[in-house]
Formats: structure tokens, C-alpha cells, sequence
């Protein structure tokens, strides 16, 4: 199989969430998340899951660090317990808390392995919800107390910085769908959760920018490309709103545009917004959400075909087409479309400029597991990522400057709602023994990143340098 030409300043690299791995959920003064809480509640997660020791990274933090080292991964993705460092959202801290993730740092710049932290996937200390959660604005100020006391401890070794973890998620699929945590259904406390994330991201960047000298700072957004089911008006104008709820509703307030006018009137015809003015918006919002960022992250999985909802009123919420039975589907029941990676990463980069890109999360769950001689050849993740590095590489081609690429996941976890069954690792994790084994995947990415800098360089030097 051919390799793929990058440019050797490319940063290729795996990615994992805290809640998804670290297990030790009483331990070393953790408080509890609204995870932790929702995991309890009778049929939220397929299998009556919990992740109470998950992979038990926060054990075998070193070990894991090793894989990476061993697969020649140069970076690592991962997330900060907020409820490790504030068990009570606010006021007590943690010190056992940030000794955790100042170690886990260590370890990897020892391994010589850049570490990129998400200050925010999804784990809201349970206090917090108590209190109102994110729907209520004083999440914000927790919030930022919180970035502010992990970026002083750790900014002076850790460059790249995200704040937010897919708002799009935390707001819709904890707030208005139920299927996340806190698992709410109200539409209006979803839009103001929303808001809110996007404010505290805002409110964040100058923190860690004080905090981390030459920080990269960025959000993480997941973003699915929408594409009309025919070329009837009513769907394409469905289409433009799905666009618009999922991606427009979060990249133009970032961007310096405000809310779109089209998607708050969809949203007011379904109550989820009054008339008049947005309500949770207060002078000066927007400006503080544009804050100028240096990199955009994007989470790309597949895309959507939409179509008009029919024998609705106006104004009804799209529908979504599901994948034809024939179209390649991952176990998640998510269609395979590289081209979608294309088109995304060019169409962000068109109307929205920003300064990077990186590619903060893509993957694919297959349960593929050892043979009886205990390799596992999970071909079809093997494909799908050569697939999507090829269309990556064909938006850069088209101008995008694409800065980075980090595969989901380096190993097997706790895939929320899903529990265990889902299997995103290219590494497979027994979750009985523990065992990690490296999935033909693995190798096949590391032989990747091998190959490409020192072979395949764009801008290596030529042999008269
Ligand atoms: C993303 C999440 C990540 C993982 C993948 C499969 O939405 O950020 O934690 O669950 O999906």
C-alpha cells in the first residue's frame, strides 16, 4: 500500500478522553461527574456499563504511555477530570488531582511525546449540575477558576490546549436529546448550555494564553457535513438547516458572526427560543466568543443526507436519511464517507478561515477482535483510515492548512451511552485482564508515520542542503 506524502511538520497522533479510560472513580479525591451519576441510572448505557475502572488508565498511565512510544505516536490527545481537580465543581481543589495529570505529562515529554490536553469532554463535576449545570451561567465562572488553576500547573509543559470537547454534543445530546449526561430533555436549556460553552470557551482563551506561554489554544467542534437528499428545494433548504443547527449554530458565533438568523427562527418555531432577542445573550457575548483562537479542532465521523421532513409544518426539524443498507457502515451504524472529510475540512477553511486546522478526533468502531492466534486484523480500520488520510491530504492539496491529525482512539473505552461494545481502539483492550494488544491498525498506522516524514517530506531538505 502506498504511503501517503505529508509535509514532515505534520502531527499525526492518538486521542482519548478522561472519563473513557482513567477508571479510579474514587480515587485520589475525585469527586463525581454527571457521568458517573447517569451511569447509574437503570438503561442509559447499553449493558448496565459503568466506568468505574474503564481501561484503568490512571493506573497504568506509564504503560500506556509505552504503547505510544512503542507505535512511534509523536502526539497524545487527552482530556482533564474536572471533578479530579474540583470534587465540588468549586472552592476545594485537588491537589492529587493535578500531580495525576502533571505526571501523565512527564511521562509523555520524557517519551518525547507532545501532549495535547481538552480541559473540557464532557465530565461536569456533579456539583455543578446540582447547581444548574451549564444551562445556568455560573458554570462559566467555575469553569474558568478551573482552566485557570490546571494552566498555571501545567502551561509551562503543555502547549496545546482545547477548551471544549464537541458543544454541539454536550448541549443537544445531554440537554434536549437525553441520550448524554445530565440527560436532560428541554430544548431551551439546551441552547443556553450551548451559549454558555461557547462563552466559557471565550472567556478561557486569554486565561491560557496568561497562563501557558506560546499556548496553541483552540475548541474542538464535531462537524457533519450535510448534504440534501435530492435537488428539491424543500430538501436543500432542510439540508442548509441541519447545516446550521450542527455546525453554523458554533462556528459563527466563534467566527465573529453571531447566531445564524435562519436557525433561531427554526428554533423559536419550535419554542425553544421566545420571540425577540436571544435571552441567555448578554451584551458583549459575541465579542467574547470570537476570540481570535489559534487552531480550530474538528471531529469528523461521517456525514448526514437530509431531507425535508414531510407532513410537517414549515419549519419542522430535517430528517435525516439513513444509510442505504448497501453503503459501508461501521458498527456504530455510521456510514463511511471519506469525501465528507474533503469536503468539510475545504468548506471550513472557505467560509471561515481559520488560522489551522487540526483533525482532533476520526475513527471507526469495529469489533474485530484476536484470532486464534491472538492477532487482530481489523482491515476495515485500516481502510477507513488510509481512506480518510487520502482525502485529508486532498483538502491540503486545496489550500487547507491542515496542521495535525489524531486518530480516535488509541485504544479501546467506555464509549458513553454505548458502554464497552463499541470498540473505537487501535489498540484492543481486554477489559477483564486489562490486556492491551496492538490491532493490525496500530502497526499499520505507525509503519504511516514512519514512512512519511523521512521518505515522503514535501519540504525536506534536497540532497545539495
Ligand atoms: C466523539 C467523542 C469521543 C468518542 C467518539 C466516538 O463524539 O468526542 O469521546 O466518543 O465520538
Amino acid at each position: 500500500m502506498e504511503t501517503l506524502r505529508f509535509p514532515s511538520d505534520f502531527v499525526w497522533g492518538a486521542a482519548t478522553s478522561a472519563f473513557q479510560i482513567e477508571g479510579a472513580a474514587a480515587e485520589g479525591g475525585r469527586g463525581e461527574s454527571i457521568w458517573d451519576r447517569f451511569c447509574l441510572a437503570p438503561g442509559r448505557i447499553a449493558n448496565g456499563d459503568h466506568a468505574q475502572v474503564a481501561c484503568d488508565h490512571f493506573h497504568r498511565f506509564k504503560d500506556d504511555v509505552a504503547l505510544l512510544a512503542d507505535l512511534g505516536i509523536p502526539a497524545y490527545r487527552f482530556s482533564i477530570a474536572w471533578p479530579r481537580i474540583f470534587p465540588d465543581g468549586r472552592g476545594r481543589f485537588q491537589p492529587a488531582g493535578l500531580d495525576f495529570y502533571g505526571q501523565l505529562v512527564d511521562e509523555l515529554l520524557r517519551r518525547g511525546i507532545t501532549p495535547y490536553a481538552t480541559l473540557y469532554h464532557w465530565d461536569l463535576p456533579q456539583a455543578l449540575q446540582d447547581r444548574g449545570g451549564w444551562p445556568n451561567r455560573d458554570t462559566v465562572g467555575a469553569f474558568l477558576d478551573y482552566v485557570d488553576i490546571v494552566t498555571r500547573t501545567l502551561g509551562d509543559r503543555v502547549q496545546h490546549w482545547f477548551t471544549h470537547n464537541e458543544p454541539w454534543c454536550i448541549a443537544m445530546l445531554g440537554h434536549a436529546q437525553g441520550i448524554h449526561a445530565p440527560g436532560l430533555r428541554d430544548g431551551p436549556a439546551a441552547l443556553a448550555a450551548a451559549h454558555h460553552l461557547l462563552l466559557s470557551h471565550g472567556q478561557a482563551v486569554p486565561i491560557i494564553r496568561a497562563n501557558a506561554r506560546n499556548a496553541s489554544v483552540g475548541i474542538v467542534l464535531n462537524l457533519t457535513p450535510a448534504y440534501p437528499a435530492s435537488d428539491r428545494d424543500t430538501d436543500r433548504r432542510a439540508s442548509h438547516l441541519y447545516d446550521g443547527q450542527f455546525n453554523r449554530w458554533f462556528l459563527d458565533p466563534l467566527f465573529g458572526r453571531g447566531y445564524p438568523d435562519d436557525v433561531a427562527e427554526a428554533y423559536r418555531h419550535h419554542r425553544w427560543l421566545p420571540d425577540g432577542p436571544l435571552p441567555f445573550v448578554r451584551p458583549g457575548d459575541l465579542d467574547t466568543i470570537a476570540a481570535p483562537c489559534d487552531v480550530l479542532g474538528i471531529n469528523y465521523y461521517t456525514r448526514a443526507i437530509v431531507r425535508a421532513a414531510e407532513r410537517e409544518p414549515a419549519g419542522s426539524p430535517p430528517d435525516v436519511v439513513p444509510p442505504a443498507p448497501s453503503e459501508e457502515l461501521t458498527d456504530m451504524g455510521w456510514e463511511v464517507y471519506p469525501e465528507g472529510l474533503h469536503d468539510l475540512l475545504v468548506r471550513v477553511h472557505r467560509d471561515y478561515a481559520p488560522a489551522r486546522l487540526l483533525i482532533a478526533e476520526n475513527g471507526c468502531s469495529h469489533a474485530d477482535g484476536p484470532g486464534p492466534d491472538g492477532r487482530i486484523r481489523d482491515e476495515r480500520r485500516i481502510r477507513y483510515l488510509r481512506d480518510h488520510f487520502a482525502q485529508a491530504r486532498r483538502a491540503m492539496d486545496q489550500g487547507v492548512p491542515l496542521q495535525g491529525y489524531f486518530v480516535w482512539s488509541l485504544m479501546d473505552n467506555f464509549e458513553w451511552q454505548c458502554g464497552y461494545r463499541q470498540r473505537f481502539g487501535l489498540v484492543w483492550v481486554d477489559f477483564e485482564t486489562q490486556r492491551r494488544i496492538p490491532k493490525d491498525s496500530a502497526a499499520w498506522f505507525a509503519r504511516q508515520i514512519a514512512a512519511m516524514p523521512a521518505r515522503f517530506s514535501a519540504d525536506a531538505p534536497s540532497k545539495k542542503d
